[in-house]
């Protein structure tokens, strides 16, 4: 990030309905543009050339492309590069407005899915999680998991089936990254659909719901979604004042979980003012501490079934280790392979057929340390525990245009239903798994 501040804009504009999300925010992208530009496996050559220029990286997986932000001053010189490149955002100040753009028809009431045609700011994210509840209110309850540095809650909805609660966890995070909107969009998709399918008598969300507890959270970083929104759309962090003095806001609260905190150099950063800043001890973050609270009592209580935290973008279902790129954990092969059911029944689903790589996270991206999947396997004991980076791979990346909700949370609605019949072991021994899955598959 370049050299920005925080001014007291944040206690001064009053976040209205829609106010939010149109064009107040101080920050602006006018004349900003992003590019993908080609590495043709030699990212180092790439890098080597861009270092000559400023420009705020959007992607770590480098192998064969680089997205870039460039402000107008940096175009000449980006130009003088020569290098081979896309045009992700010609526009991007553009871009941002366009996605400002509210459909006067939204309800807030969930009743129905217009909610999924436009962004939404964060009061109205509130109270649509309300709003579910009020459609299921015997089968559940808001909750919260803790508070953020700025003092909002980290609310999120139980749901459970027949039999009351206390059946093991589906715990589910969105907007750990405050710019990546479209994970909030998610879980709240998934949430009204085990809700209407639920009541509807749909067999297999009833499956899922009477076996299952699930915990989801939308935004878990709820003072840099308000950020985003009001100041920097690209804003990342949570708003935590950097340490010792330093001007720069902001710790990456997906590494600064404390199993393998500070377990590789290459993980996270030390720089308070990196988009990567790990904080500077474990869980220093009002966020992950609450965060933590809550998978330890899951664990301590009838356990964690299946961890997702979901993020954008690039089309990944990442699995452990992200910390050491050459460790295989024991489960690993049941993890893929359901990872490729996932992916599977996203594709079939999707009309743009839509591909998601998977694999253990280090191994198939990039090293992260303090990242939620790792902690949440190793010290909340989770069967399952999954990263999934959603649309796009490159397009859009984080500016996600709003027609774009509708089909990026729908399909991920068929990859859920086919996880949540994999988590139960007997579904895996040995071919057996395979079997069934291809019989069902060849059903008409
Ligand atoms: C970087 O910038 C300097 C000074 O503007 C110029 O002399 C040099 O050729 C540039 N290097 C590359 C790789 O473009
Ligand atoms: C959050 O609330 C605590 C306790 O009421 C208070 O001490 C603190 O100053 C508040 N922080 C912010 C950023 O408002
Ligand atoms: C802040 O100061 C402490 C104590 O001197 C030091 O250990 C730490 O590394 C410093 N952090 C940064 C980011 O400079
Ligand atoms: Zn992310």
């Amino acid at each position: 990030m370049r050299g920005f501040r925080l001014s007291s804009i944040l206690t001064t504009v009053a976040v209205g309905a829609s106010a939010a999300l149109t064009n107040g925010r101080s920050f602006s992208y006018d004349g900003y543009k992003v590019f993908r530009v080609k590495t043709h496996a030699q990212p180092s050559v790439v890098q080597e050339k861009l270092s000559n220029i400023t420009f705020e990286q959007w992607n770590h997986d480098v192998h064969s492309h680089i997205d870039i932000v460039l402000a107008p001053d940096q175009l000449p010189g980006f130009a003088e590069l020569d290098l081979e490149y896309d045009i992700m955002h010609d526009d991007l100040g553009g871009s941002i407005a366009a996605e400002s753009v509210h459909s006067s028809l939204w309800k807030r009431q969930a009743g129905g899915l217009s909610w999924f045609d436009s962004y939404h700011d964060y009061q109205d994210h509130i109270q649509y999680l309300q709003s579910l509840h009020d459609l299921f209110p015997d089968n559940s309850e808001i909750i919260s998991s803790g508070s953020s540095y700025e003092n909002r809650s980290l609310n999120g909805i139980h749901l459970w089936g027949a039999g009351g609660p206390g059946k093991p966890a589906v715990l589910y995070h969105g907007t750990v990254h405050a710019r990546e909107w479209i994970s909030a969009a998610t879980t709240e998709y998934l949430t009204y659909k085990l809700v209407t399918e639920y009541k509807a008598g749909d067999r297999a969300t009833r499956a899922a719901l009477d076996k299952y507890d699930f915990y989801i959270i939308p935004i878990v970083n709820p003072d840099g979604f308000v950020y985003t929104q009001t100041t920097q759309r690209l804003w990342r962090k949570n708003r935590q004042p950097g340490p010792n003095g330093s001007t720069c806001y902001g710790r990456d609260i997906n590494r600064n979980w404390e199993f393998a905190w500070d377990a590789n150099p290459l993980g996270a950063s030390t720089n308070p003012c990196s988009q990567t800043y790990k904080g500077e001890r474990p869980s220093d973050t009002p966020e992950n501490q609450g965060l933590d609270r809550l998978v330890r009592r899951l664990r301590d209580g009838a356990g964690i079934k299946l961890y997702i935290d979901w993020h954008s973008y690039g089309q990944y279902i990442l699995s452990p280790f992200g910390y050491k790129e050459t460790l295989y954990a024991p489960e690993l092969g049941k993890w893929t392979k359901a990872a490729q059911y996932v992916s599977d029944a996203i594709r079939d689903s999707s009309a743009a057929l839509t591909t998601f790589t998977f694999g253990p996270s280090g191994a198939t991206l990039y090293t992260t340390t303090g990242a939620a999947p790792d902690h949440v396997y190793s010290i909340g004991r989770a069967d399952f525990s999954y990263t999934i980076e959603l649309r796009d791979i490159g397009k859009h990346g984080f500016v996600l245009p709003p027609e774009l909700i509708r089909p990026t949370v729908e399909e991920q609605w068929p990859g859920q239903k086919v996880l949540w019949t994999l988590l139960d072991e007997e579904f895996f021994d040995g071919v057996g798994l395979l079997r069934r899955l291809d019989g069902r598959q060849s059903t008409p």
